[in-house]
């Protein structure tokens, strides 16, 4: 795609595709002018509808600033901070059900449940029903369909097809979840979001479904995703493993660089509000724009080398949190439990392979770049 241009028109997808790292970076700050709020792309189920009302990731302001302000404290980097003493006790006790078994897939050990007990825990929903979370998380992901070749327009029917039933029975069980909330307030996110007020108003139940949704399935997947590819990464890079293994404070910048090689979220999609000049290209009001972190991240009038991983990059200001006013709001938290997760992996287990008799599985990466399975 690089090779068409760093902004170019894509008569098959219809589509605008932007490449480069500036030239994603004035979208994604840009919002007056490139909407978050691509919902007309395609007929929206009743479904998709109620899950869309709270989930603030599509919203433009005024109501993203009010919606993410509600959430925003709970996740700054000095309050997850505190959360780092119980991020390292339940990755030990996973570690610990590991213990000396010399065979294991580290998605289903390590990577999937951590992630998904901890915002399970702060959201109030019972970390028990994760195997529930993971099948909603896999089919919206894999039925995601996802073939360059077809028109967003059409791609986006197709996905509002197939997640639908998997949307109703979430959005059923998260209204069921905040009617207790209401009725038993507990400590949680939920509680205090059932209890929130903006402008003196409270939220209704059918908002806050998919401000928790949004959180339940923001919060972990990517972390997943995080924590496969990096070991992955170091699976191919030992001398970047073996210097993580003698110098600790070097695992941050090795999780960056895997973040920017293995953009978890490879693309973004936004959709232009008025006509727009981008990077030599005019784009017509009511565009649908594809933004592309994973190649925004390889551009290499930013990042000398880009194919190459280093993680003495300084600065690496890669975009795979994204950029502007829907910054992930969780990239405190993914980099904190990142930390942690493969700091005690790496202290723990001496000596760490992919294994090579069995597959290593990845999904589909237009939709997500990330393992399904990682046997070690
Ligand atoms: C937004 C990536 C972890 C919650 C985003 C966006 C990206 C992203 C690219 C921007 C989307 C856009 O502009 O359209 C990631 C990656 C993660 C991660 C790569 C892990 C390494 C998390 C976690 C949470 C979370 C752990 C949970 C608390 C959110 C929320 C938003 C968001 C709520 C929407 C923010 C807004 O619209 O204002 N994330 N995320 N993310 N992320 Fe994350």
């Amino acid at each position: 795609l690089r090779q068409r241009g760093t902004v170019h028109h894509d008569a098959s997808q219809q589509c605008w595709q932007v490449l480069g790292h500036p030239e994603a970076s004035t979208v994604l700050a840009e919002h007056t002018i490139f909407s978050s709020d691509v919902g007309d792309l395609a007929p929206r189920s009743a479904e998709i509808e109620l899950f869309q009302r709270g989930n603030f990731l599509r919203i433009d302001p005024p109501e993203h600033r009010r919606l993410r302000g509600l959430a925003s404290r709970a996740f700054t980097p000095r309050t997850v901070t505190g959360l780092a003493p119980h991020i390292a006790d339940i990755t030990s006790e996973l570690l610990d059900a590991i213990g000396d078994r010399g065979r294991i897939d580290l998605i289903d050990e390590l990577a999937y449940p951590l992630p998904v007990i901890v915002i399970a825990e702060l959201l109030g929903l019972p970390a028990g029903d994760r195997p529930m979370f993971r099948r909603w998380a896999d089919l919206m992901f894999d039925r995601a369909a996802t073939n360059p070749d077809e028109p967003l327009t059409r791609l986006a029917e197709a996905n509002i097809r197939a997640v639908t039933p998997v949307v109703r029975d979430m959005n059923a069980y998260l209204l069921e979840h905040i009617r207790r909330a209401r009725s038993h307030p507990g400590d949680d996110l939920t509680a205090r979001l059932v209890q929130a007020e903006i402008d003196g108003q409270r939220l209704v139940d059918e908002e806050i479904v998919g401000f928790v949704g949004l959180l339940l399935l923001a919060g972990h997947i990517t972390t997943t995703a995080t924590l496969g590819n990096t070991v992955l990464t170091l699976d191919q890079h030992p001398w970047a493993a073996a210097e993580v293994r003698a110098d600790a404070d070097l695992l941050p910048a090795v999780i960056e660089e895997s973040l920017r090689l293995r953009t978890p979220f490879p693309r973004l999609l936004r959709r232009t509000s008025r006509a727009a000049e981008l990077g030599g290209s005019d784009i017509p009001a009511g565009s649908m724009v594809a933004v592309w972190l994973a190649a925004a991240n390889r551009d290499e009038r930013v990042f000398p080398d880009p194919d190459r991983f280093d993680p003495h990059r300084s600065p690496n200001p890669h975009l795979a949190f994204g950029h502007g006013i829907h910054f992930c709001l969780g990239a405190p938290l993914a980099r904190l439990e990142a930390r942690i997760a493969l700091g005690l992996l790496l202290t723990r287990y001496r000596d760490i392979q992919v294994a090579t008799d069995a597959p290593v599985e990845q999904r589909d990466p237009w939709t997500m770049v990330s393992l399904n399975k990682l046997p070690l």
